[in-house]
């Protein structure tokens, strides 16, 4: 039942992927970009700041895997409202779950279904990314913030910690000082400590934050579907590599791709003066 929802979503991502794409409850599916190459999902479940219940995630599950699947997409972004990019997992939802539920249906397990896409991720975050927020937006591939947006991992002032990779994910990021701190606190840094801190990439007035994560994504969309797939695989896989086995990774990768006619595309191109014209094969 759910395969046939998925697989009819996903031809309808496709056969409408030049306009809003799916009517979702919770969220938002779009192609941006001149080329219409870039998948847009928004958050929108405005009242509760994005809160992110189980259904609303599998919804983004369902789109992320229609743009995956799609051959146009070479990049997604991911965004929320200008109030909340999302304000965490819904604890309206969690409040009354008990431990052999939550274990045996492995709660929050499926969101890694983010970290496993092979199509590079852009979130474009406004307002709040508060744990379950922060967490998602930890998992895609870069972090653009408008200037007023706000990250933090408050979970401790439930009596919890961060279960979606948060206490992980933080510390790669911005090192396990400031990492400890927030999360032990539940203290929010604004998007300019995060730039500084390597968190986030880039910060933009709020106005502008989701365009200029569309125009990233349409550069990256630009590029080698296939070449920048595997420089995604490459620097994720960085964080659970020691320096000779990552190296060693990226070197047969750097190899595979001679296998590839979109090596000899865009070194032709470069040697000839032209615009590369990629066959993402
Ligand atoms: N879950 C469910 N509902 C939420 C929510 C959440 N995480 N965050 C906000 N809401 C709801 C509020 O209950 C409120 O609903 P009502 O209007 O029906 O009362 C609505 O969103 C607006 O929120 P506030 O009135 O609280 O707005 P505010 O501007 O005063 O405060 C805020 C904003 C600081 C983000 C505050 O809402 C807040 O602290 N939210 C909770 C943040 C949090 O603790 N997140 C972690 C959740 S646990 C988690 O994510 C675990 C994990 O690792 C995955």
């Amino acid at each position: 039942m759910l395969c046939q929802r998925l697989l009819t979503r996903v031809l309808q991502t496709r056969a409408f992927s030049t306009a809003p794409t799916l009517s979702y409850e919770y969220i938002i599916t779009e192609t941006k970009g001149e080329k219409n190459n870039v998948g847009f999902i928004k958050l929108n479940r405005f009242k509760a700041l994005n809160a992110l219940c189980s259904p609303l995630m599998t919804e983004v599950s369902e789109a992320l895997t229609g743009f995956e699947t799609d051959p146009k997409i070479g990049a997604v972004v991911i965004t929320g409202s200008d109030r909340a990019f999302a304000a965490g997992a819904d604890i309206g939802e969690m409040q009354n779950m008990e431990f052999p539920e939550v274990y045996t249906k492995q709660f929050l397990t499926k969101w890694s279904f983010l970290k496993q896409a092979r199509k590079p991720v852009i979130a474009a975050v406004n307002g709040f990314a508060l744990g379950g927020g922060c967490e998602v937006a930890m998992m895609c591939d870069i972090i653009y913030a408008g200037e007023k947006a706000f990250f933090g991992q408050p979970e401790i002032n439930l009596g919890v910690i961060p279960g979606a990779g948060g206490t992980q994910r933080l510390v790669r990021a911005i090192g396990k000082s400031k990492a400890m701190e927030m999360v032990l606190t539940g203290e929010k840094m604004s998007a300019q400590d995060a730039e500084k801190a390597g968190l986030v990439s880039k910060v933009f007035p709020v106005e502008e934050v989701v365009g200029e994560a569309i125009k990233l994504g349409e550069r990256i969309a630009g590029m080698s579907k296939v070449a920048a797939a595997m420089a995604k695989e490459c620097v994720n896989a960085a964080d659970n590599l020691s320096l000779d086995e990552g190296e060693r990774l990226e070197k047969r990768m750097f190899h595979s791709l001679f296998a590839c006619k979109d090596q000899k595309i865009g070194m032709t191109a470069f040697l000839e003066k032209k615009q590369p014209e990629w066959t993402d094969s």
